[in-house]
């Protein structure tokens, strides 16, 4: 740490936690921020930024990705991975347990903390993953982010769905716990009965709105059982939102991805199986809900649930495709561009992805500029608009659903513990990241 170079960033507009934005000048010493105010000088040692022209945002932290590694590093990798995320803006992350072998153990978290020691150019913290057999693992393991359950569209070890088996996850310890909810009965029950469709919108309609809220209303009376602190993952459905809105105690959390809120079932005509996830894109009475209930709070913040796949895999023929969508390299220009154009404001976009997220689960000192927190942060052009392009992308997969959008916010300097990792639009592949703490 003593050698970071100290760094003063000059005339950015920067976004105060009061939600103001001030140009002003912000000093980074020791991984720190250090100060904030007008015309600092810098002595001989310091490197300055001359951030005219910028915006300064906390670093964007993403409570949702799959990053492949370890086991499955032909479609990402945890440096590939994290090299889109420094040109995302994204200097945090909170990783999924469905790699091989899964995270489900001590062992095999640790083996995924080491690998991201080595690895990552941004923080990184890691979830336990549930399967009906690892309790104590569950109970014990250590640093995690939370448990992770998926109640449906997962196959093996890490489907968690009968009822004795989520009793006794929910009922014992007190960490908190993410799910993944759809019904995976349902699910099951519409594989069979559309048999046979192979365009990928079927997806939409096998995965319906129904088995999302059947699982959402599942987690929730488990939660409500036992006041176990519940974060509900890519919440994609109006109906879900609705229930919130009636019913929402207040250790439970919400999630929505961008593409939840910008993309419906339009996009399989022009993306086709690239437009497939889980839980599948929805209707555009669900984006217009979606949105609604994030500026009521009803959702309290946005990750983008990366899960890339190879383009052969996406090239395949539903439902031999897999699904999942990149999204750490998009999300703040997407969500920035959205703001710009009136959807909402920078101001909640940096709440929903930096603030939000560090409150949920509990990370200190991060998700604000503010003296004393964390020197974890993007200078992001709010003035010009560049479309995205398949070629510019670092993600291993190499294609995103945004292609040939026109994004404004797109980083050009992202800062980790106050170390310059993307420097002008170019990657510093030295940087490390740290392994994040959850209080
Ligand atoms: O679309 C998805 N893909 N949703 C998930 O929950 C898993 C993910 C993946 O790992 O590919």
């Amino acid at each position: 740490m003593a050698n970071i170079t100290p760094l003063l960033i000059r005339n950015a507009r920067v976004l105060l936690p009061d939600d103001r934005f001030e140009e002003t000048d912000v000093y980074l010493e020791n991984g720190r921020i250090a100060r904030i105010e007008a015309n600092l000088t810098a002595t001989e040692n310091v490197r300055v930024i001359d951030a005219a022209g910028l915006t300064l945002l906390p670093g964007v932290i993403d409570p949702q990705v799959h990053f492949r590694e370890p086991g499955l590093e032909y479609k990402e990798d945890l440096f590939t991975a994290t090299c889109a995320c420094a040109k995302g803006g994204v200097t945090s992350f909170l990783e999924m347990p469905n790699t091989k072998p899964l995270t489900s153990t001590q062992a095999s978290l640790d083996y995924k903390l080491q690998l991201a020691a080595e690895k990552c150019l941004v923080n990184y913290g890691f979830f336990i993953g549930a399967t009906p057999e690892n309790l104590p693992d569950l109970r014990e393991a250590n640093p995690t982010c939370g448990i992770k359950i998926f109640m449906g569209s997962m196959k093996g070890p890490l489907l968690v769905d009968e009822e004795a088996a989520l009793d006794a996850i929910f009922s014992q310890g007190d960490r908190l716990i993410a799910v993944h909810a759809e019904d995976q009965t349902r699910i099951e029950e519409r594989r069979q009965l559309f048999a046979g469709r192979h365009d990928p919108a079927v997806h939409t309609e096998i995965q319906d709105n129904e088995a999302a809220l059947i699982a959402t209303k599942r987690a929730l009376r488990f939660s409500k059982k036992y006041q176990r602190r519940l974060h509900i993952l890519h919440l994609s459905t109006g109906e879900e939102a609705e229930l919130l809105r009636q019913d929402k105690p207040e250790w439970v959390t919400a999630e929505v991805t961008p593409q939840h809120l910008v993309l419906n079932i339009s996009a399989y005509e022009t993306l086709g199986a690239k437009a497939q996830m889980n839980p599948p894109l929805k209707y555009p009475r669900d984006n217009e809900i979606l949105w609604q209930a994030l500026h009521d709070g009803v959702i309290d913040f946005i990750a983008t649930d990366h899960a890339p796949h190879t383009l052969e895999e996406k090239s395949r023929q539903y439902p031999d495709t897999p699904s999942g969508m990149p999204g750490v390299e998009t999300s703040l220009p997407v969500m920035l561009t959205q703001a710009m154009a009136g959807r909402c404001t920078v101001q909640q976009v940096s709440r929903w992805m930096s603030a939000k997220p560090a409150e949920g689960y509990g990370i200190p000192n991060k998700g604000k500029i503010q003296v004393g927190y964390d020197a974890d942060l993007v200078l992001v052009d709010l003035e010009n608009y560049a479309p995205v392009l398949a070629e510019n992308l670092a993600t291993k997969c190499g294609w995103s659903p945004f292609e040939g959008w026109e994004l404004t916010g797109w980083p050009q300097y992202t800062i980790v513990g106050g170390q310059v990792v993307l420097d002008r639009g170019v990657l510093d592949t030295n940087v490390r990241g740290k392994a994040l703490t959850f209080v």
